[in-house]
């Protein structure tokens, strides 16, 4: 007889054969009778295990197992409005495949606790319902591409160009060099555009960020995009709907985990494009009104994302952020030398920047200006401007942070949940 996922057997009928395996997910004895739960990635089931009804050996050791031993179940399936599911298995045979030893997690562990034992909280029930958001969120994104005749390529993270700053890089030596982990793929993203047009990718980026935030991680998942002939407001089009295409199918596929984790799909079902854009500069003269104190120039933290996204309900995109306050590859708005085409995507409820997006500067001199005004290694660009010498068309081009996408999804409240080791100020262990 074939084991059966336990979603699968929590559809059968009332006297029907099953066999399942899993792991011990909670457990409780009296005497003759045990009653435990048993866990796979598809679900809980309750079983009932009684000394006459199973051979005197496998009652004994079932009686041994403490909860995360692995098992091997068969028996009879019956219905029960009191247990998870409305099924519960009265078992017949039952197989204690890994004895378990004493679990070090209990209840009402500390953060640090949980996080030193990352590797076994990962089988919790919040955990499991956050990977399979994030795994369902990267089907969504990679089905969207396909759909939209992107190409997915495969950029390496180690480089000599810190895109995104001195401040946040991590260095190290390179047979003698010194190399950065990769902040962003996009400088190897816009090679491509005369090749292949429309690219995209996921790789990790690494932002050696010194604060302690719920937004930041060292470590994190990017996905990028860039697409050639594109102009600024065409490249936020893409972003509303990719996100929005995720929303709609993460409130499909995992209403069930997004209700564990407190989101109600509802929120997510009404995300559809288009989304509010506000430049810059209104966005600044509507914080003056509420009262903070803030000079053209200043970057937006998070009262001040908080505050812009107070009555919105889906995200709304900050455009044309000043030249100064932004990376030196953003496209000098033609309008206005001040500012650059590019935008921020804000989702609501205080989750902020989900995505940086822009127009790429074509016009190498005021690269090189800005570059320097960095204090960054300007003969390490030139493979870079050598996209500009050979054929230079408009293309535009943003990232996404996975995890930041996933916490606003699941509603969940520090960036560590969204990824299954995180690495931290100060933790990259286990
Ligand atoms: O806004 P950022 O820095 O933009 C870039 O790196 C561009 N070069 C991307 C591009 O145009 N191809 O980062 C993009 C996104 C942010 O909006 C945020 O969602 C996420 O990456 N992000 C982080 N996520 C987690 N932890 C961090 N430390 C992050 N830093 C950025
Ligand atoms: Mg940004």
């Amino acid at each position: 007889m074939q084991f059966e996922k336990i979603a699968q057997a929590l559809k059968k009928k009332e006297g029907e054969q099953v066999r399942i395996r899993g792991w011990i997910h909670r457990k409780r004895s009296s005497g003759k009778i045990i009653f435990a739960v048993v866990r796979d990635s598809s679900g809980l089931m309750q079983i009932i295990v009684e000394k006459n009804k199973v051979d005197e050996e496998e009652f004994k050791a079932a009686k041994k197992a403490l909860i995360e031993s692995s098992l091997e179940v068969e028996g009879i399936i019956h219905e029960d409005e009191r247990a998870p599911g409305g099924r519960e298995l009265h078992v017949t045979s039952i197989r204690i495949v890994g004895f378990a030893e004493d679990f070090p997690i209990t209840e009402n562990q500390s953060v640090e606790f949980l996080l030193d034992n990352r590797h076994l909280w990962l089988r919790s029930q919040r955990l499991t319902n956050i990977m399979k958001l994030k795994a369902q969120t990267l089907r969504a994104i990679r089905a969207w591409f396909d759909a939209n005749d992107f190409y997915e390529v495969t950029p390496s993270v180690i480089t000599m160009n810190a895109a995104e700053g001195g401040a946040t890089v991590f260095s190290f030596d390179y047979f003698g060099q010194e190399a950065y982990l990769s902040q962003t793929a996009q400088m190897y993203l816009e090679a491509f555009m005369p090749s292949l047009e429309r690219v995209w990718s996921l790789t990790p980026s690494f932002r050696a960020e010194k604060s302690r935030t719920r937004k930041h991680l060292i470590e994190y998942s990017h996905l990028e995009a860039e697409e050639a002939w594109l102009h600024n407001e065409e490249n936020m089009q893409v972003q509303e709907e990719l996100v929005s295409h995720v929303c709609q199918h993460v409130a499909h596929e995992c209403s069930e985990q997004l209700e564990a984790l407190g989101r109600n799909p509802d929120d997510l079902r009404m995300i559809e494009p288009p989304f509010k854009r506000i430049t810059y500069r209104k966005a600044l003269e509507l914080l003056q009104q509420k009262g903070f104190d803030l000079a053209w120039g200043d970057d937006f933290g998070t009262p001040h994302e908080r505050a812009l996204m107070e009555e919105e309900e889906k995200p709304v995109f900050i455009t044309k952020f000043p030249a100064e306050s932004k990376a030196f590859y953003m496209k000098l708005s033609p309008d206005d030398p001040r500012t650059v085409e590019c935008s921020d995507m804000l989702a609501p409820e205080g989750y902020g920047e989900i995505i940086g997006g822009s127009e790429r500067e074509e016009d190498i001199n005021s690269m090189i200006e800005r570059l320097k005004k960095d204090g960054a290694n300007v003969k390490n660009y030139e493979w870079y401007f050598d996209l500009r010498r050979y054929g230079s068309v408009p293309h535009s081009g943003f990232g996404l942070g996975i995890e930041r996408l996933v916490c606003w999804l699941g509603k969940i409240d520090h960036i560590r949940d969204a990824t299954p080791f995180p690495r931290l100020l100060r933790r990259a262990y286990p």
